[in-house]
């Protein structure tokens, strides 16, 4: 087979209709949409039986190694609209050395830093902007804590998409310069990712754009859907007992879950579900809140800060899609301070030389404070989330020097 045999090669797409996620609703699909008319987030529904028919465990197994091998799974039709940088799929590395130093059991880390521009907002922006395109979308914004706008940027210009990202002002430095040189107008605001939402949302009747936000538009969560995919098919369609996700928007936690349900509709895997745990900041914590209330919906969290920018989010439109998939699977959400978070990273990184992006730290410090409360035992697997390269962020200095002029004294190397 082909290396791009999954972008070039025609495959069958069974798309039905999407469905509002509150009230049922149902739209046509394969034209433009944004949220449903009760404000909430469209859900992509399939011919689930047809699927089954025209898909294999085989078959799957053969294909090249990235998330398009789930074609039949994904709402793109027409393989001319794809919208490739090379989405391959993403390993998954044990860390033994700082699990049984915690005194934990399997833990494994999906390391999404593989992906293009270095984060897995690569795989719902992907989707997303090969959709806008095949719908015929000429300009894009979003609001973004640096991530998405970087994945959005590279993938909308490669489209010959226009964007305009609007990111807080402390954004990573790495990100806004990365956004930019992709090719987006980008603007740091000063606030928080939801008051770049206003704009963005204002902006629609002024400008024109179309607004491409977390949860607002149908298709990034398809794009994310591939981690839940992909962790089953690697796990050789055994899902693990716990998953830990860091949690903003929730797409990816969102999307997971709808991905299991798909996988069991057409026959790959059996009822059993992972736990869900939906990580948060201290700073920041919405979702554990209203999870902890024993309500449906989050209220903004004030003041919002925590130096996992990526989690940063004061108010998430799909927050109640998170705290049902999370109940629903007898998960909880957890908070860990930005300590914890720094202490974790370095952790792993010293213990198992594997570099996490502090969202991706948050996943582990929460692991270890869910072992300790009893939340999470040593008997489970665990799978977390380190969402984008650590290297996208500031590190701490190395400060050793030598001067080679001067004699050497050996002793302090050995
Ligand atoms: C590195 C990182 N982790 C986690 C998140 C949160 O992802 P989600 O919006 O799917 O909850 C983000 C979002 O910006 C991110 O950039």
């Amino acid at each position: 087979m082909r290396h791009d045999a999954n972008l070039t090669e025609e495959r069958p797409t069974f798309v039905t209709h999407l469905e509002c996620s509150i009230t049922g609703e149902t739209y046509e699909a394969d034209i433009l949409h944004g949220l449903s008319r009760a404000g909430r987030p469209l859900l992509v529904r399939y011919d689930l039986e047809g699927v089954s028919k025209a898909l294999t465990k085989e078959a799957l197994a053969s294909r090249p190694a990235d998330l398009w091998r789930y074609r039949e799974l994904l709402p793109v039709r027409d393989s001319r609209d794809i919208v490739s940088l090379g989405e391959t799929m993403t390993p998954i590395i044990p860390i033994p050395n700082s699990a049984a130093a915690a005194g934990g059991g399997e833990v494994l880390v999906k390391d999404e830093g593989r992906l293009p521009t270095g984060s897995f907002k690569a795989r719902g922006l992907v989707m997303a902007v090969s959709m806008a395109k095949a719908l015929g979308v000429g300009h894009i914004a979003i609001p973004t804590n640096g991530n998405a706008g970087a994945a959005l940027a590279a993938y909308a210009t490669r489209a010959g998409i226009r964007t305009t990202i609007f990111c807080p002002e402390d954004t990573p430095e790495v990100n806004v310069s990365e956004i930019a040189l992709q090719g987006a107008d980008t603007w740091r605001v000063n606030g928080l990712i939801d008051d770049c939402g206003k704009i963005v949302g204002a902006g629609k009747e002024a400008v024109g754009w179309f607004d491409l936000s977390t949860l607002k538009e149908p298709y990034r969560i398809e794009g994310k859907k591939t981690m839940g995919l992909e962790l089953a098919e690697q796990l050789g369609w055994e899902l693990p007992d716990v998953i830990f996700y860091p949690t903003g928007g929730g797409t990816g936690l969102i999307g997971m879950w709808k991905a299991f349900d798909e996988l069991e509709a057409i026959g790959f895997i059996g009822p059993k579900r992972p736990r869900m745990i939906a990580v948060q900041a201290a700073g920041c914590a919405p979702i554990v809140k209203a999870f902890e209330d024993g309500v449906e919906h989050a209220t903004r969290w004030e003041d919002a800060h925590t130096a996992a920018s990526g989690i940063r989010v004061p108010q998430a439109v799909g927050d109640f899609l998170i705290l049902r998939a999370v109940r629903e699977s007898g998960g909880f959400a957890i908070a860990v301070s930005d300590e914890a978070i720094e202490a974790g990273l370095t952790e792993v990184a010293q213990s198992d030389g594997l570099l996490l992006c502090p969202e991706g730290a948050a996943t582990w410090a929460a692991y270890r404070q869910a072992l300790k409360d009893g939340r999470v035992s040593a008997n489970e697997r665990a799978v977390l989330f380190n969402c984008a390269t650590g290297l996208k962020y500031p590190l701490p200095p190395a400060r050793q020097t030598l001067d080679r002029h001067a004699p050497l004294d050996y002793s302090r190397f050995a």
